[in-house]
Parts: C-alpha cells; sequence; structure tokens
C-alpha cells in the first residue's frame, strides 16, 4: 500500500493546523458563517440535517488496519459509535461535533489520512476496483495509476475551483468493478499490441440530475501522457463549464452540449501545448510509486485447499456464505473475501467501532493487515488464505459481518437519505430495512440470484439508483415521501440507465413492489437467468403491468376492509 513520504505528511499536517485556527476563529465569531463555510467544506465538513458530517478520504479504496482502528477511535470518540461507508469508497461521520474536528483531523494525519478534496468544487477521491492487484481477470494493476492520479490532483491548483465537483475512476481488470462509465472521467487501462501500457479515457459520464453514460475520447493515450490528457480535458471543462447555472455545472453537459467530436477536438488542442510538458510521467516516477503495490509475501499453496473444500461440503451455512462472499484468488491458495455491511436491520454501508476493531484485528491476522472498501458499501479482505477461510467465516460471523447476500436482493446499496442528508426527499435506510426484511429468507434470495438494488433519497443519486437492476427514488409529492423505480440499470461492462416504471408509490408499498417485480422474474425467468437479463429480454412491459395490477388488487382489497 502506498505510504505516504515526508511531502505527503507535510501537506496534511500543515492543512490540519490551518483548519484549527481557522475553527479556532469561527466559534470565537471572527469567521461568518458564510466565511467559514469554503473552509470547512475544503476539509469535507458539512452541515447536516441533525450535526455536522465529517467526509474522509480513502484513496481508491484501501486501508491499512492502523488506519481502520483508527476510524474506530474515532467513531467511538467523537462520534456515536458507528460510521457510514459510501459509494465512493469515502467514510462518513454523521455525528461529529463542530469543535473535535480539528482533532479528529489530526488524528487522522498521524495514519495518512484526511478529508481533503473531499468535498468542494474539485478533484475528488479516486476510486478504483476493491480487487485491485488480487483479481484473476486483471491485467494490469490500477492502483499505481491512481495513487499517480491522487498525487497530481492533490491541491493541483488549477483545479481548485472547477465548475463542478470532479471524479475519476482507475479500471484494470476485464470487467469493469470501478463504475468508470459513470465518471467524469474514466480510465481504463489498455495494452497496445507492442505490449505498452495506455489508456482508454471515457468522458462525461455521471449520475445525479441528469443520468449520463462516458464516452470515449480517446482509444489510447499512452501511460506517459496521461496525466497531462486528463489536464486538457480539465482545462476544457474549466474554461466552458457553466458557471451560471448548478445544475448544468457538470462536465457530462459540456460534453453533451458540445458532441464529444468537438469537445475532442478542443481537448486535442490542449493536449498539444501540454503533451511532454511537466506532467509527463517517467519510469522513474512510474516506478516510484509502484514500488508501493508489490504483491505480499504469499506462501506457495496447492491450488485448492482440501480442508476448505471438506468444511464446505459437510457445513451448509459455510458453503452458502463461500458462494456469495469469496471470491477466487490469482494466487494458488487464497481467496479474497467480501465481508457483508448488510445485514438485516442495519442501515447499508454502516459499521461500528466495535466492527472496526475486529476487522482491523482479522487484516491483521488473515490478510496482510490490509482492508478495501467496495463503492457497494461492504469491505474486502483481498489476501486470504483458503485454508483460514473456516476460522475466519467463525470470526465474522460473530461480528455480524458474514451475511452471505453479496450481489443478492438484500446487498442494498443506499445513500443516508432523509433520516441525515439535508438535501433529501424522502428517506432511504427505512425503505432498505424494510426490504430486507421482507426479504429474510436466504434459501429464496439464493433461488432468485443476482439482483443488485439501488436506493437514493433524491436525484443527485448518491446510491446509484440509475444503475441498480432495481432502482429506487426518493420524490417529494405535496411534501410526502414518495418513490420512483426503475428497472433494467446496471453496472460494469453493459452499464446501462433504469428505466421508471410508472407512477411512484408510497413508502409502506415498496416492499410489495419488489416483490411483484420478482414474482414478474420469477414466472419469467429462463434456468438460471439473472433478473436484468430477464429485463433486457423480455422489457419494462410485464413488469409494469403486474407491478400496478398488484397495487390496484391491494387498494381494492383495503377498501374492502375499511368499508367493513
Ligand atoms: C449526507 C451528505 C451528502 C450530501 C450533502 C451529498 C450531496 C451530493 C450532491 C449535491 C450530489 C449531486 C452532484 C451533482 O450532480 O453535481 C451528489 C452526488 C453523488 N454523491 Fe452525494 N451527498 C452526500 C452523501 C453521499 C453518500 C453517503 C454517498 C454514498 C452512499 C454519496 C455518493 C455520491 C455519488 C455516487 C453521487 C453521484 C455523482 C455523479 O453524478 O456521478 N454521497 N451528492
Ligand atoms: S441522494 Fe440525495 S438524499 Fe441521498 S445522500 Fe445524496 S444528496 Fe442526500
Amino acid at each position: 500500500m502506498y505510504q505516504y513520504d515526508h511531502y505527503d505528511q507535510r501537506l496534511v499536517d500543515e492543512r490540519v493546523a490551518q483548519f484549527r485556527d481557522q475553527t479556532r476563529r469561527y466559534l470565537a465569531g471572527e469567521l461568518s458563517d458564510d466565511e467559514f463555510r469554503p473552509l470547512r467544506l475544503q476539509n469535507g465538513l458539512y452541515i447536516q440535517r441533525h450535526a455536522p458530517m465529517l467526509r474522509v478520504a480513502i484513496p481508491y479504496g484501501n486501508l491499512r488496519a492502523a488506519q481502520v482502528r483508527k476510524l474506530a477511535h474515532i467513531a467511538r470518540t467523537y462520534d456515536r459509535g458507528y460510521a457510514h461507508f459510501t459509494t465512493r469508497q469515502n467514510i462518513q461521520f454523521n455525528w461529529p461535533r463542530l469543535e473535535d474536528v480539528p482533532e479528529i483531523l489530526a488524528e487522522l494525519a498521524t495514519v495518512q489520512m484526511h478529508a481533503i478534496q473531499t468535498s468542494g468544487n474539485c478533484i475528488r477521491n479516486v476510486t478504483s476496483d476493491p480487487f485491485a492487484g488480487v483479481a484473476g481477470d486483471e491485467h494490469t494493476d490500477p492502483r499505481p495509476w491512481a495513487e499517480l492520479v491522487r498525487q497530481w490532483s492533490t491541491f493541483h491548483p488549477e483545479f481548485a475551483f472547477l465548475p463542478r465537483k470532479f471524479k475519476i475512476a482507475v479500471n484494470g481488470a476485464a470487467e469493469d468493478r470501478a463504475v468508470i462509465q459513470v465518471h467524469d472521467i474514466g480510465l481504463d487501462l489498455k495494452r497496445n499490441q507492442a505490449g505498452d501500457i495506455g489508456f482508454r479515457v471515457l468522458v462525461g459520464g455521471g449520475l445525479g440530475r441528469t443520468p449520463i453514460i462516458g464516452e470515449e475520447i480517446a482509444a489510447f493515450v499512452p501511460w506517459p501522457h496521461i496525466l497531462s490528457y486528463c489536464e486538457a480535458i480539465l482545462r476544457v471543462y474549466n474554461l466552458h463549464g457553466r458557471r451560471d447555472n448548478l445544475y448544468k455545472a457538470r462536465i457530462k453537459i459540456l460534453v453533451k452540449a458540445l458532441g464529444i467530436e468537438e469537445f475532442r477536438r478542443q481537448v486535442e488542442a490542449e493536449f498539444a501545448h501540454l503533451k511532454d510538458g511537466p506532467a509527463t510521467l517517467t519510469e522513474a516516477e512510474v516506478a516510484r510509486v509502484a514500488r508501493h503495490f508489490v504483491d505480499p509475501e504469499y506462501a506457495t499453496l496447492p491450488a485448492s485447499d482440501a480442508g476448505y473444500e471438506a468444511k464446505k461440503a459437510e457445513n451448509k451455512p459455510f458453503a452458502a456464505w463461500a458462494k456469495r462472499n469469496v471470491r477466487a484468488h490469482k494466487r494458488p491458495g487464497y481467496a479474497s473475501v467480501v465481508l457483508s455491511l448488510k445485514a438485516t436491520g442495519v442501515a447499508p454501508g454502516d459499521i461500528t467501532a466495535e466492527q472496526l476493531d475486529r476487522v482491523a484485528e482479522l487484516a491483521e491476522r488473515y490478510s496482510f493487515g490490509e482492508v478495501r472498501v467496495t463503492h457497494e458499501q461492504n469491505l474486502v479482505l483481498a489476501d486470504v488464505r483458503q485454508s483460514d477461510l473456516f476460522e475466519l467465516w467463525q470470526q465474522l460471523r460473530d461480528a455480524r459481518l458474514a451475511t452471505p447476500n453479496i450481489g443478492l436482493l438484500t446487498d442494498i446499496i443506499a445513500c443516508p437519505g432523509g433520516d441525515f442528508c439535508n438535501l433529501a426527499n424522502a428517506k432511504s435506510i427505512p425503505i432498505a430495512n424494510a426490504i430486507q426484511a421482507r426479504f429474510d429468507d436466504l434459501d429464496y434470495l439464493f433461488d432468485i440470484g443476482e439482483i443488485e438494488l439501488n436506493i437514493s433519497g433524491c436525484m443527485n443519486a448518491c446510491g446509484h439508483h440509475h444503475v441498480g437492476h432495481i432502482g429506487v427514488l426518493g420524490v417529494d409529492k405535496n411534501g410526502e415521501e414518495w418513490y420512483q423505480v426503475t428497472i433494467g440499470g446496471d453496472q460494469g461492462n453493459h452499464t446501462a440507465l433504469g428505466k421508471v416504471i410508472g407512477p411512484s408509490f408510497a413508502a409502506h408499498e415498496m416492499p410489495d413492489v419488489v416483490e411483484s417485480l420478482i414474482a414478474v422474474f420469477v414466472e419469467l425467468r429462463h434456468a438460471d437467468e439473472r433478473f436484468i437479463d430477464t429485463v433486457r429480454r423480455v422489457g419494462v412491459e410485464p413488469f409494469k403491468t403486474r407491478v400496478y395490477a398488484d397495487r390496484a388488487a391491494r387498494q381494492d382489497q383495503q377498501r374492502k376492509v375499511a368499508n367493513g
């Protein structure tokens, strides 16, 4: 994992000192709310519904055990004993006291963490594949490249005040697990015929109010020029992105307005000036960063562990967990384990201080002291020996981190919604909980197979509802909370935006609506077909018809009961 050098550490320490003084002056009445706002936002500090909210960056989702312990300590000491992992591989604290935030940042700095650029109109935390370095389908490790992007973008003076926030994701595997098609810039590592590394560059993707899938702007940018190329894109955006209208400010709107050809022409014109300039990467620079991402000291093991196979054969719950939560590893005898943060009744992505401490301990014992965060709001221990899986599972079960539901209907992505977020139109967490409670039967969940259900509390789409196989969006109707449902969205290589099935629903209807959708799927599916594939094959119509017919029948029934 990347370790700060002297330069990184000094930048972060200086920022902590500055913010300590800014907070002191604000609390002393020397700075107004308006003066303090940009200063706090530059340190990831929002003022939310109930309290401040602090968003801490986890670059490309990588954490060391010591960092996880520090997060536990912060949750316990300065918050209410828990924290929340987001879809951007960040972690949020929902209840810190403003006067404690400088101290929290100082504590974070001791373990090489910070909240810089987790908010505001700048280049945000760089995201990547949580299985980087261990996935069998990976051709190039994206982590050194994500780290180079992080170093280049941190405090880049030209991009501190962009028209709007800016998100970059990097993928290096055959399967895209970094959702690069819905990022402002998606970098897809490639090798050309000569075996040289370069990037296919996507631009102008994003969710939010106007969801758009990114378009290819360059088929292959050779690696020495990738930062200059990104710089060229950001320059065009910085110059021409709309600053007059918040809702039209993202780069996706500019790319759409100009058309990809014209946008590309302008980027190429900038690139002609920037190419071979100071942002050009050298072999030495790449090697400096890549040194931090060498493989840990794997043991030489047989491809498959006999003890592990035997345990699976004799223990059904363990086999179920292994099937859903354990993934193949590129090294013989190893596996990657997904820790589910989606136990029934828990807000998706929430984790307690005790669980964080347990995760740190388990990472040290079983996975070279490293933890990854996924954009689905789960955690990963990337390097576990197959022979340790049974023991690890038992410990994870004790910690309520072993729900065998990864990729299933109850592995819900949800934003904090109306429970915490000022911008929400409706709550998300109770909807997630109600659906989880309705579908608590594991055998049934296994039967219906992979389904991604994503919930956002408003059109900002923090919960990725557009790319959920089932998407749920909170909407406001005359001051009441309603929910619009989409189906057919997808992430990864086949990224697609879901289609609205019709008028929205009241909160209490949502588990029934999901049940109706699943019933149609079960009737129409071909053997072992996934929900999304059935939707693609038969279209929205059968789902729509059934959902509203079932709803009318329910309402009819209720009327009969009401009328005695
Ligand atoms: C509670 C504090 C939060 C606030 C105030 C907030 C605010 C926003 C806003 C205003 C946008 C729309 C930006 C735009 O389109 O220009 C947005 C988008 C987004 N946020 Fe949040 N958010 C919050 C929490 C979260 C959480 C908890 C997550 C993850 C679960 C998250 C992940 C995202 C993502 C993935 C997007 C979509 C970005 C895109 O357009 O591609 N945010 N957020
Ligand atoms: S989608 Fe809306 S409600 Fe949910 S966290 Fe984002 S801004 Fe808040």
